[in-house]
């Protein structure tokens, strides 16, 4: 796992006076009476060879005291207390890094065991040295200690192999984390506690030894989660960033069978969803539609055992509700599918056929059934951009026919890109105010500039439009290794079409067409002044040599159009104009559209 920061820099090796001591972490903070009732609890344990430490994050109330307290009568307590608040994470980190011993939990100081988790535990780790932890059942009890739940509810008892129990475990609900015991050297391969997974550090962790190690789940109910208004997290905004880094960890443990991964990205994205729907429409609505809404989570408990056909399933219900709760209920479905699709990308899985397993399918097939439900109906929704914002361009008569003149190039693909296209038109038309020429780095078949061309009309006279290209692809030799990854998919658009774009120019002497590879061909170039630049050469190399090039050229009140800044695939040309932009004291303006743009306002003498 490459750059990890949750290693411990100390390789962990047991210190072989503790034999099978188990060590039990409670991090605290300002909960006095709480922590006293988890210390007390481990204290009240069978099985009694264990040792207790106590992290205090600072506390401003007695926690001190009821350690000290402890501690007088029970040698097996170790305190430690930082002088100021570092964090609760952190805190959680520092108390792991002082495990010695084979085993240990993490108690939060709100939550108590009961008192035969140890001995039963430690039965199990006997029992099956090849487990990486072994957990029993908490019951979920709220502030007054009424059972409302228990973790986990639906997994299957008895020993997993390796990968096996990460998968089910998080049907519903997973382990809860004070009836884990872990093994402690197998975190050292898969990686220690990690802060940056926030809330879910702690299921990050198990769901890592998990993946890697076979685990036990024995039947006995060993402590007790309390849920109660002080839970760090409610809302899902709160733990989906960590859920990502989650995901990152869980794609880098080495295992012989992927599928379970899939399983694992599948609940997570089931299990946001429904966080999201229970949010977003039960709080909202229940208050005055409980009917409806009883329905609609009954159908969607019974769903949630579909897996794969979760998805489709909830947008046939959702249709049927939309009528009713129609805003609400569709605009949670469409966040719970785009968080699966997030969930899904940043897994590293493309959202394209080939990499798709049967729930990515059927998040697919929702999409068309969201886009009758989500939004009023938007007012445009092509090449990753969705709005209801004013789109009147695509009513505008000369804008439509420099687009059918650009798509008639067969230079896109097939694919739909008017705003891209309208922005062009627009700086191309803007700048055709000032001194200067036109020039396009990366022309493919000339739709960009068969647009621009035909949008200024007359304008275009007394300049010249350079168009640069090889005009048969990029060579491979120039895009880096993700570049190359990435070049698969539109490879079949670059073939050689010199004559085709020659012909197509031909009625525009202002048209001068250019072979060769920039930046040499740029010798070729006779100008020296430019009022807009379009560059779209799908590789970082080339563009920002021509950027460097046109740049000084470029008049003041000019634009550098960028076609490609903005893609999320696109981090090597996005990373080298940002560099490129902040050397000349200048942001580049990411569009919506994913292009960028930067606009010359001083003379080039002044803005290199
Ligand atoms: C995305 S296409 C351009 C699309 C075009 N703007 C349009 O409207 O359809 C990228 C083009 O950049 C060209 N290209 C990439 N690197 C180049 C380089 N160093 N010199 C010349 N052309 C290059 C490729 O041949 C390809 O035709």
């Amino acid at each position: 796992m490459n750059g990890r920061s949750h290693q411990r820099c100390d390789d962990f090796t047991p210190i072989q006076q503790y034999g099978n001591t188990v060590t039990v972490i409670i991090p605290t903070y300002n909960r006095a009476r709480m922590l006293s009732r988890a210390i007390q609890s481990v204290q009240r344990q069978t099985y009694a060879n264990w040792m207790l430490i106590v992290v205090d994050n600072a506390s401003s109330d007695n926690t001190s005291s009821v350690v000290e307290e402890a501690m007088r009568n029970d040698a097996r307590i170790r305190y430690y207390r930082h002088s100021e608040n570092i964090g609760m994470l952190p805190n959680w980190e520092f108390g792991l890094s002082k495990v010695k011993t084979s085993y240990f939990c993490l108690l939060c100081d709100d939550d108590y065991l009961l008192p035969g988790f140890l001995k039963a535990a430690m039965h199990e780790m006997d029992h099956y040295p090849a487990i990486g932890l072994c957990f029993g059942i908490a019951y979920v009890v709220d502030g007054e200690g009424k059972r409302i739940g228990q973790a986990p509810n639906e997994m299957e008892k008895g020993y997993y192999e390796a990968g096996h129990g990460a998968a089910a475990m998080l049907k519903l609900q997973h382990p809860a984390t004070p009836a884990v015991l872990f093994r402690t050297e197998c975190l050292t391969s898969v990686g220690w506690f990690d802060p940056r997974s926030q809330y879910v550090a702690d299921l990050d962790m198990i769901l890592r030894v998990a993946l890697k190690y076979p685990i036990k789940f024995f039947d006995e109910v060993v402590a007790c989660y309390v849920v109660h208004s002080g839970n760090s997290f409610q809302d899902v905004s709160g733990w989906f960033p960590g859920l990502l880094n989650v995901i990152k960890n869980v794609k880098m443990i080495k295992t012989s069978d992927e599928s379970h991964k899939i399983k694992i990205f599948e609940s997570f994205s089931q299990n946001v969803i429904f966080q999201l729907l229970h949010q977003y429409v039960h709080h909202p609505l229940a208050s005055y539609k409980p009917g409806i809404i009883m329905n609609a989570m009954k159908c969607l408990a019974e769903t949630r055992q579909l897996g794969p056909t979760l998805l489709l399933l909830l947008s046939h219900e959702a249709r049927y509700l939309q009528t009713r709760i129609s805003r609400v209920w569709s605009k949670a479905l469409f966040w719970g599918y785009r968080i699966a699709k997030k969930i899904f990308s940043h897994a590293g899985y493309t959202v394209t056929v080939a990499a798709q397993k049967p729930v990515v399918e059927s998040i697919d097939a929702s999409t068309k059934v969201f886009s009758h439900l989500e939004m009023n109906s938007p007012s445009y929704d092509q090449d990753g951009l969705r709005t209801e914002h004013c789109a009147d361009f695509m009513k505008n008569r000369h804008f439509g026919e420099a687009y059918a003149a650009g798509e008639a190039t067969g230079s896109w693909g097939g694919a739909a890109i008017h705003w891209r296209v309208y922005i062009a038109c627009w700086l191309a038309e803007r700048a055709s105010h000032l001194e200067g020429d036109l020039i396009e780095c990366g022309v493919n078949r000339g739709g960009m500039a068969r647009a621009i061309v035909s949008y200024l009309g007359p304008k275009l006279k007394g300049r010249r439009f350079y168009l640069l290209d090889t005009y048969q692809g990029i060579p491979a030799s120039l895009l880096s290794e993700r570049e190359s990854r990435h070049s698969q998919s539109f490879r079949n658009n670059y073939t050689v079409c010199l004559h085709e774009v020659i012909n197509t120019f031909r009625p525009f002497p202002e048209v001068v067409i250019v072979q060769g590879l920039v930046p040499n061909s740029f010798q070729k170039v006779d100008s020296d002044k430019f009022c807009f630049v379009h560059i779209d050469m799908n590789n970082a190399r080339s563009e920002i040599a021509a950027a460097e090039y046109l740049w000084p050229k470029l008049v003041a009140g000019g634009f550098m159009l960028l076609d490609d800044y903005g893609w999320q695939i696109n981090v090597d040309q996005r990373t080298a104009f940002d560099r490129f932009a902040q050397e000349r004291d200048l942001t580049v303006l990411a569009l919506p559209t994913g292009q960028g743009l930067m606009m010359k306002i001083q003379d080039s003498s002044v803005d290199r």
